[in-house]
């Protein structure tokens, strides 16, 4: 496979980390391009269990380069942290991990203003990851953000870093809030700019470099479609744009390089924060989701909203995405249940939609129509072909490629590596 974009078509947590683990291992560079911190990428190695935030699925594999792209929103002092206990865990990241000259860098007055202003919104907040991700995009696009570059110029970095604080630091005393203390936040930044800076480069170069020699390169999506700050749920998305042209904008890669879109969405629904959920069941199958799913939140462990499986949603982030294939995970999942619903179309009003509205408040208001399959009573966890599946666990991947209108190319049935199959 030539070069790849993996996007989440839920609400992010679709099980991205495993799948992108998987194909990691074919590919030479692997990248990151939007989001920061705000991801958590789980990935299960034998008995060894890793939840990356910002460094690229692929350093679990020896071979490959691991790209954070222009897009990304990076903490240093988070990724500082997550490269050493990668580091004391026998991996050798620094030969292997570029940082973008244009990423954008994450601080503690973000984080801090991202409470203040959920805080603020009070019953509407968004139940953002309090990363500093939207401050920290929104710090970008007013032009006062501080780059990745900024971090092999110290004195550049400082300058910059004290009034930005201290634009914060303003409105955190006018708010009667906690403030940053400039002097202790600068010495760590200091501390860590001085370790990161040997890994900036122009990372542009680095992939077109690797796209001319004809390497494999795999653009790994955070988050989901539906928290695409275009074209998910607005307000109640994230600040950056999950779904596949993100990968071009913030990897610094053209249309005409991506050769295959992967999609992947899990065997049923998640959400984690607020904002409309279709096929959000507050009942006993619920919880079995959630429960048997383990669905609590890699970087907040906050429990996941659950649901059933929302063809509406996910077809229509397969054709945004335009997507070649897609992969579903977590099909284990439902093995603990006899029957299982997929939402075929929503109710809004009276109408019948099978469409994915584009106005947020329809969403709120659409009730699901759903259609009952029958479950397969057994375990899949230890099936590794698709002829192994049972036929009724067939016959449901059949129905949703069929209302996806797109390929299943890969099914998961566990955590795993080798309990991920082609289909
Ligand atoms: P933020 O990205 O921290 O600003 O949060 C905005 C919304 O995106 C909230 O609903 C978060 O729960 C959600 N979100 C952010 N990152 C992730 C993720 O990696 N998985 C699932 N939801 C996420």
């Amino acid at each position: 496979m030539a070069n790849q974009v993996l996007v989440g078509l839920q609400w992010g947590d679709e099980g991205k980390g495993k799948i992108i683990d998987v194909l990691a291992e074919e590919a030479d560079v692997v990248v990151r391009f939007q989001g920061g911190n705000n991801a958590g990428h789980t990935v299960e190695v034998g008995d060894e269990k890793f939840v990356l935030h910002l460094i690229p699925s692929g350093i679990l594999h020896e071979g490959s380069l691991c790209v954070i792209g222009n897009g990304v929103v990076v903490n240093p002092l988070a990724l500082y942290d997550e490269i050493t206990e990668l580091e004391k865990r026998g991996f050798d990241v620094c030969p292997r991990l570029q940082l973008s000259t244009r990423s954008q860098l994450v601080f503690s007055y973000h984080c801090l203003i991202d409470g203040l202003f959920e805080r603020k919104l009070g019953d509407n907040k968004i139940g953002t990851t309090k990363r500093g991700i939207g401050p920290a995009y929104a710090d970008k696009v007013n032009r006062v953000g501080i780059r990745g570059s900024d971090l092999k110029h110290p004195q550049r970095l400082e300058q910059r870093f004290r009034a930005q604080a201290e634009f914060y630091n303003r409105i955190f005393r006018d708010a009667g809030e906690e403030s940053v203390d400039t002097d202790s936040e600068w010495d760590k930044v200091k501390a860590v700019a001085e370790k990161l800076a040997p890994l900036v480069e122009d990372t542009v170069l680095t992939l077109h470099r690797a796209a001319a020699r004809g390497d494999t390169i795999l653009f790994e999506g955070a988050q989901g479609t539906w928290l695409d700050v275009d074209f998910g749920t607005y307000p109640y998305v994230t600040s950056s744009n999950t779904t596949v042209g993100g990968a071009c904008v913030g990897g610094g890669i053209p249309p005409n390089r991506i050769d295959h879109v992967l999609g992947v969405a899990k065997a049923y629904t998640t959400r984690v924060g607020r904002g409309p959920f279709p096929t959000e069941l507050d009942d006993a199958d619920g919880k079995l989701l959630r429960d048997t799913g383990s669905e609590y939140g890699a970087t907040t462990g906050r429990p996941r909203r659950c649901g059933w499986f929302d063809a509406v949603a996910t077809r229509y982030a397969a054709m945004l995405n335009g997507v070649n294939e897609i992969a579903v995970t977590k099909l284990d999942v439902l093995d603990a249940f006899d029957t299982i619903k997929i939402c075929t179309a929503y109710n809004i009003d009276g109408q019948r939609v099978t469409d994915m509205p584009s106005d947020t408040d329809d969403i709120e208001r659409a009730v699901p129509v759903y259609e009952e399959c029958p479950g397969w009573g057994a375990k899949t966890t230890g099936v590794r072909s698709y002829n192994q599946l049972p036929q009724a666990t067939q016959n449901y991947l059949a129905r949703l490629k069929e209302l996806l209108q797109s390929d299943i190319g890969i099914v998961s049935v566990g955590p795993e590596r080798t309990q991920t199959f082609r289909a």
